[in-house]
């Protein structure tokens, strides 16, 4: 059947991270939120009168609802798989949130019913889809680093503990930082490089228990189910290799690193947590490259200090890329000395003379500074969650 109008979407898990799909899908003009459930219907209730849903109830509820089209599965890793089978099997489309499921084969099986079934499955993360992501592959795709090798990623901080009022079931089979922020740093190392090969990883806890921070059961203590401290080394079909830190437990915050270096560079790309990327896209180049572009630049500075050499060469191995939506080109970088260069992206210079001629200025002081020269936040409690969320 051909169904025209506004697509129906239920949710079924109305808990923290249903308020961020909410304020989004009740201002997008092509879906319509018709039912919110839980079980905790109160709380699906309270929802759903906060953002002028229709109806709510339990998730049984949403499924047998006919203007539900597709589900979007909100709930805990331990039952997404139930609740997105059920869906299915219900008729309708499904998006649920990471990660897909506890284990390979029941995540597979899953799969396999959606397509039995002539179904839509999409699971988060989409942020490889955001702004961030698709400039930064849209550059290295226009070969900006050459061909891409290796990577080297890493998501460290002291956990979510400190702002999850549910927190227990983010150290719970299914979580820990390699399910819960991994499928945002694999999905994106798997859109770069390929389909993976084979990885090797180890894992650690650091605390058998801990205590929830925020929230009315603040101070109550959950077991610790799950390592803490991944380190993953992931091989990929197509050759090149990645090495990969997931941890939860350093109050060292350290977010968003995600490096793939190239026969011609290293480009330092967004943080795989955000759509917009959260950073300027960075490249650095080998050692002596763009030679022409560094004779031109000591030429117009005119003095060139041994000290100032040092420091040039520390400052413009690092150059920025604001994120933008469309890239034409690549131009030359403002390097100097001969030593070490540096990239800047542009679509707008490159289209004109007037705009090349602008290659040469000097970045600034802040663009030139080395990307992972200092921590994000010197106070970590500070912080903002790492969502993208
Ligand atoms: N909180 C975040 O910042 C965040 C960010 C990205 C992704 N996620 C993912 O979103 C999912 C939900 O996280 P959350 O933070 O909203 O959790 P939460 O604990 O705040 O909310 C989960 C909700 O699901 C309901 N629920 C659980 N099982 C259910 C079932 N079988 N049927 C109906 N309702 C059920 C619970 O009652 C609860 O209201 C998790 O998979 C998590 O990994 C969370």
């Amino acid at each position: 059947m051909t169904r025209t109008g506004r697509v129906g979407v239920g949710f079924i898990g109305a808990g923290m991270i249903s308020e961020q799909y909410l304020t989004n899908l009740t201002t997008f003009p092509d879906v319509e939120v018709v039912r919110i459930g839980d079980i905790d219907t109160a709380r699906a209730a309270e929802s759903a009168a906060k953002w002028g849903v229709p109806a709510s109830g339990t998730g049984e509820d949403v499924l047998a609802d006919p203007d539900v089209e597709i589900v979007v599965n909100l709930t805990l890793p331990a039952t997404h798989v139930e609740v997105s089978t059920a869906a299915l099997r219900a008729g309708k489309h499904v998006w649920s949130e990471k990660p897909i499921g506890v284990d390979r084969e029941s995540a597979a099986g899953l799969v396999a019913l959606a397509d039995e079934l002539g179904l839509r499955l999409g699971i988060a993360p989409d942020t490889v889809l955001g702004t961030g992501w698709q400039t930064a592959k849209r550059a290295i795709e226009a070969g900006v680093i050459g061909t891409p090798l290796t990577a080297v990623t890493s998501m460290q901080w002291q956990g979510p503990d400190v702002f999850h009022p549910n927190a227990s079931f983010l150290y719970a089979k299914g979580a820990g930082p390699l399910f819960d922020i991994g499928p945002y740093y694999f999905t994106a190392l798997v859109h770069l490089l390929g389909p993976v090969e084979s990885v090797v990883a180890t894992g650690s806890r650091s605390r058998e228990t801990r205590q929830l921070v925020v929230g009315p059961n603040a101070g109550q203590e959950f077991p610790v189910e799950v390592p803490t401290h991944v380190s993953v080394l992931t091989s990929f079909e197509q050759g090149g290799n990645a090495q990969s830190l997931l941890s939860f437990d350093t109050p060292l915050f350290r977010h968003g690193v995600f490096e793939v270096n190239g026969t011609e560079g290293t480009i330092v790309l967004p943080d795989p947590n955000t759509f917009g990327g959260g950073h300027p896209i960075r490249i650095a180049r080998p050692l002596g490259k763009d030679v022409s572009t560094s004779r031109s630049r000591s030429s117009r500075t005119g003095r060139r200090s041994p000290t100032r050499s040092r420091r040039s060469v520390a400052a413009s191995a690092c150059s920025t890329w604001p994120a933008r939506s469309a890239v034409a080109a690549r131009t030359s970088p403002p390097a100097r000395s001969g030593t070490t260069s540096s990239t800047r992206w542009s679509p707008s210079r490159s289209r004109s003379p007037a705009a090349r001629s602008s290659r040469s200025r000097r970045p600034s002081r802040r663009s030139r500074r080395c990307p992972r020269a200092s921590t994000r936040s010197p106070r970590p409690w500070k912080a903002r969650p790492p969502r993208c969320r």
